[in-house]
């Protein structure tokens, strides 16, 4: 309402309101590196299609004449509050895109009570992160180090800070086939806004002197051997489970038998994700994945959902099959691109905006309403 009535006073949205559109502009406001490195995914982009794809085989059947005039979209996830079943998914070196970085993302989070997933690859640390939040609600992702003491000492510092709610992040335990960026050279740990490495962590910071420039070989190859290529399995859960007090949900489930066994493994919630389609060219669309993974643990633990979200409509299909909540992943990144915090807010205000209107006009009051029945597969 408040854009329509701004727009009837002759003022216009600095700039889009939808997340594909945002995407097109902030092509022109960056360079190809950082843009292809946020836009891009893995091998031919066959699984960034499908994530797509998959919403538009789901349409929305609108119900009428239910009063649905007064809507409550809050929920609740693992003791988090919410306004609405989204979450900021976790997004590494947001300095890449806009000087703020990571810091202007929580303060718009915070500003409508949006938890935030802080990246254990963000650009500031953690503990400037969290002051920027502020009392907004915020859970922290792990990329799991293969030293055990520097990740008790993460976790440690995340709890101190007060991240609530710990998000592992098991698809990337090394980056995947990613031909924008090996055509661009690009890493984004090495070219970032401002200086050469785009980390105030001192984690990263670790070994650099005081020209990181010339050090910058050095610092990607020991961050390489920090976080890649451990040969983990279940069995390394319980090692969490020691030292992270709050919930624990495990981020890149796809298979329902991992589902199951993360239930099995006493984890609180899952995230149905593959990364936005940026580790494994060729895999099931993440909205494919999910009705099945509802179904076989819905009642065990919380499933949450990422991959592909651009819309209203998307939201209201993914609660619909069985997600608890949603993350937001590129959008929010392309809003941060173009205004910084400003930005951030106006891209997940759009998208919170939007689902309002679908689940009201689609006869719904509100996110525990909306389940398989509210949908039709058209293909
Ligand atoms: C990511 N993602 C991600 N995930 C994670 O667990 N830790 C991280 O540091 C990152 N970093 C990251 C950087 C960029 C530029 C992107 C686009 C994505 C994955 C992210 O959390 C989420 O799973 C996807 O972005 C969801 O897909 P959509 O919404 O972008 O299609």
């Amino acid at each position: 309402n408040e854009l329509y009535l701004h727009g009837l006073a002759g003022e216009r949205p600095a700039f889009t309101t939808d997340a594909t559109r945002l995407a097109e502009s902030a092509r022109e406001i960056l360079e190809p590196g950082p843009f292809w490195y946020v836009e891009g995914g893995a091998g031919s982009g066959a699984t960034m299609r499908a994530n797509r794809e998959a919403f538009d085989k789901w349409r929305i059947v609108p119900r009428m004449l239910r009063d649905a005039a007064t809507r409550d979209l809050s929920t609740t996830v693992l003791g988090t509050p919410m306004p609405a079943p989204v979450l900021l998914a976790p997004v590494g070196v947001q300095s890449i895109v806009h000087a703020d970085g990571e810091l202007a993302t929580a303060r718009a989070a915070s500003a409508l009570g949006v938890p935030m997933v802080l990246s254990t690859a963000s650009s500031n640390t953690i503990e400037d992160v969290a002051e920027a939040s502020g009392t907004g609600p915020r859970w922290f992702q792990l990329y799991w180090p293969n030293d055990p003491d520097l990740c008790v000492s993460i976790l440690n510092r995340a709890a101190k800070a007060g991240f609530s709610t710990l998000v592992v992040t098991l698809d990337t335990w090394t980056l995947a086939w990613r031909p924008n960026d090996l055509d661009h050279s690009y890493l984004p740990f090495i070219r970032g806004t401002g200086t050469a490495i785009p980390f105030s962590d001192p984690v990263f910071r670790s070994g650099l002197a005081d020209t990181p420039e010339d050090d910058t070989p050095m610092a990607v190859l020991k961050w390489i051997q920090m976080f890649t290529g451990a040969d983990r399995d279940w069995e390394a859960l319980p090692f969490l489970r020691e030292h992270w007090d709050g919930p624990i949900v495990l981020k890149g489930i796809q298979h329902v038998d991992d589902a199951r066994r993360a239930a099995d493994a006493g984890m609180d919630g899952i995230v149905v994700s593959n990364h936005g389609g940026r580790q494994v060219d060729g895999a099931i669309a993440s909205l494919d994945a999910l009705p099945p993974i509802a179904n076989a643990v819905g009642d065990r633990l919380e499933v949450l959902f990422d991959s592909g979200v651009r819309t209203g409509a998307d939201v209201f299909k993914a609660i619909a099959l069985g997600a608890k909540a949603v993350l937001i992943g590129r959008p929010f990144v392309w809003g941060l691109a173009h205004a910084g915090e400003a930005g951030v807010r106006h891209a997940l205000r759009s998208i919170l905006a939007d689902f309002d209107l679908t689940v009201g006009l689609s006869g719904y009051r509100s996110p525990a309403e909306l389940t398989p029945d509210a949908l039709t597969r058209v293909s």
